[in-house]
């Protein structure tokens, strides 16, 4: 799978390549002209044409000899004899290019580009491992040559871009989509009478963003299990899949699988701590996992609901480690729970290498939070390699849009006309530097949403509980069909 991963994006990347220059696709198709020319019958108009194709490449190919980009030209010819080494050496150029132009978000890029390449070569290590990395091609034309600060823009980053009205949101109705969305959070079914949040699309700067298509996402999806494992955002997106996956319609052939993964409803419990379900026609599953810090949780007394749980912020949660390799999509997400109220709530108490945390530093939240986050982005990491279908994501925090108060202080999100603040993100860098900064370096890609959620403060639950409660404003969770299907249509583009 991740061959076919890499293949798309890579297309994606060929097709969209800013940077290819009209002489270049000028020169390919004479190239294909010519080569048609010797099998066909030629008309005296054709001839001609060709005939000065042939010189104007001639000379075309002369020009190119003499300048320094001849190097590139060739490259084109030889693309199934490049090296991977070859490709590094440019991509290091690029990046550091890249980073002197604007920041680290197409370091981050490129590096993206080197780690889907590597995969490529691990996964075909018979004997033409090179194949399927022509695509890449382009990118090294560009890094080889002369390499514009306003080229460099043009990198797809699918947080940059803007929100555009589609009439063919939502994806699914929100009234009807009563398997698999919470109550609390259809807000088609509250009190709520605007929903003019749902008419809206993502549409990335620089990337391809098909058309959602629920047959051809599941074909594409054909023998594959997608994990969302995080805090309630992240149910949420898991939601969001499922509506989108069904188009929002009952679909009695789904099965529940949670069985498969202990994901049962333990005696007094209000709610498992997650769900699975297949579509058995493609053999896909889709599952959400509650792990609200993303580390593993251990009752001191597990005969005792009342005592302490040792929250290991150096270790996975243990569902995690014993599932992944069933895993081909893997959606991580962690932030709201990182609060002392909350860890206090739960009794859960800070342990490091198996022992309770004595270090101060550590224990304040937003160390022991980033602490945890790169370990468990380093342990994703670690297992990619024992593990190379799998595509790991971590999704960077959903933004809060508590105003003239917060969530316990009666702050409130009553605005209802979208995108009063703009429509579109312009910077590079993600607005969750937490997150960036820990995925670094690893092959676990970042779901970068913050940023364009953060333009959508229409979109939240707001008064509108489905129990209505006076004074109480949820402008953390989001109304669905909503923000949370544009994450995913982020996700689904690049897997
Ligand atoms: C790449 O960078 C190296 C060292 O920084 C330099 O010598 C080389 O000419 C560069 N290559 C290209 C194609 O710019
Ligand atoms: C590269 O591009 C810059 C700006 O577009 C231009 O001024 C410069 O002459 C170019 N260099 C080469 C070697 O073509
Ligand atoms: C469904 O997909 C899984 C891999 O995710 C595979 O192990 C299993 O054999 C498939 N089942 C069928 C009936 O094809
Ligand atoms: C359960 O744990 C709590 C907190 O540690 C403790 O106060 C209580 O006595 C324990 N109950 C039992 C039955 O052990
Ligand atoms: C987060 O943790 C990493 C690794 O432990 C460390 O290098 C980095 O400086 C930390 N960042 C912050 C903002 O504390």
């Amino acid at each position: 799978m991740v061959d076919s991963f890499a293949i798309l994006s890579a297309t994606r990347k060929f097709e969209e390549d800013p940077q290819r220059s009209d002489s270049e696709s000028v020169f390919c198709s004479i190239l294909a002209q010519m080569k048609g020319g010797y099998y066909s019958i030629l008309r005296g108009r054709a001839l001609s044409l060709t005939l000065a194709a042939i010189v104007f490449t001639t000379l075309l190919l002369w020009a190119w000899e003499k300048s320094p980009f001849a190097n590139t030209l060739f490259l084109t010819q030889e693309r199934f004899s490049i090296s991977s080494s070859d490709y590094h050496v440019e991509t290091s150029n690029k990046s550091s290019n890249a980073m002197r132009t604007n920041g680290n978000i197409e370091e981050k890029e490129s590096r993206l580009v080197i780690t889907e390449e590597i995969n490529n070569v691990v996964e075909n290590s018979g004997p033409v491992p090179i194949i399927s990395t022509p695509a890449f091609l382009p990118e090294m034309q560009n890094s080889g040559g002369n390499v514009t600060s306003s080229s460099k823009t043009k990198v797809c980053n699918y947080a940059k871009g803007r929100w555009v009205a589609d009439s063919r949101r939502p994806l699914y109705s929100g009234s009807e989509c009563k398997m698999w969305l919470s109550q609390m959070w259809a807000c088609r079914l509250t009190q709520r009478t605007d929903f003019s949040y749902e008419g809206y699309r993502w549409q990335p700067e620089n990337c391809k963003m098909p058309e959602f298509e629920k047959s051809s996402f599941l074909r594409r999806m054909k023998d594959k299990t997608i994990a969302f494992v995080g805090d309630s955002l992240g149910r949420q997106q898991f939601q969001s899949l499922m509506c989108m996956a069904t188009g929002g319609k009952d679909s009695p052939e789904v099965q529940n699988v949670g069985w498969q993964y202990g994901l049962v409803k333990a005696r007094g419990a209000i709610r498992p701590d997650g769900w699975a379900y297949r579509f058995p026609k493609t053999n896909t599953t889709i599952l959400y996992y509650w792990s609200a810090s993303l580390s593993d949780l251990v009752p001191y007394d597990s005969s005792n609901k009342t005592s302490n749980v040792a929250m290991h912020l150096d270790r996975p949660p243990a569902f995690l480690r014993r599932y992944l390799h069933w895993f081909d999509v893997l959606v991580l997400n962690t932030g709201h729970h990182w609060n002392r109220g909350k860890l206090v709530a739960n009794r859960w108490v800070m342990h490091i290498d198996g022992k309770p945390n004595k270090d101060e530093k550590r224990a304040e939240i937003g160390n022991a939070k980033n602490f945890t986050v790169h370990s468990i982005v380093r342990w994703v990491d670690s297992q990619l390699r024992s593990h190379p279908h799998l595509k790991a994501f971590f999704r960077t925090i959903s933004p809060r849009h508590f105003f003239n108060g917060d969530w316990n202080t009666g702050g409130t999100c009553d605005n209802t006309t979208p995108l009063s603040g703009g429509s579109e993100v312009v910077q590079d860098g993600s607005r969750d530097p937490v997150i960036e900064a820990a995925l670094r370096g690893t092959k676990v890609k970042i779901l970068d949403i913050t940023a364009l959620s953060e333009l959508r403060d229409e979109g939240h639950i707001s008064r509108y509980s489905f129990r209505g409660t006076p004074g109480v404003n949820d402008c953390l969770h989001w109304c669905l069909p909503g923000i949370p299907d544009a994450w995913n249509e982020i996700l689904i583009a690049q897997i």
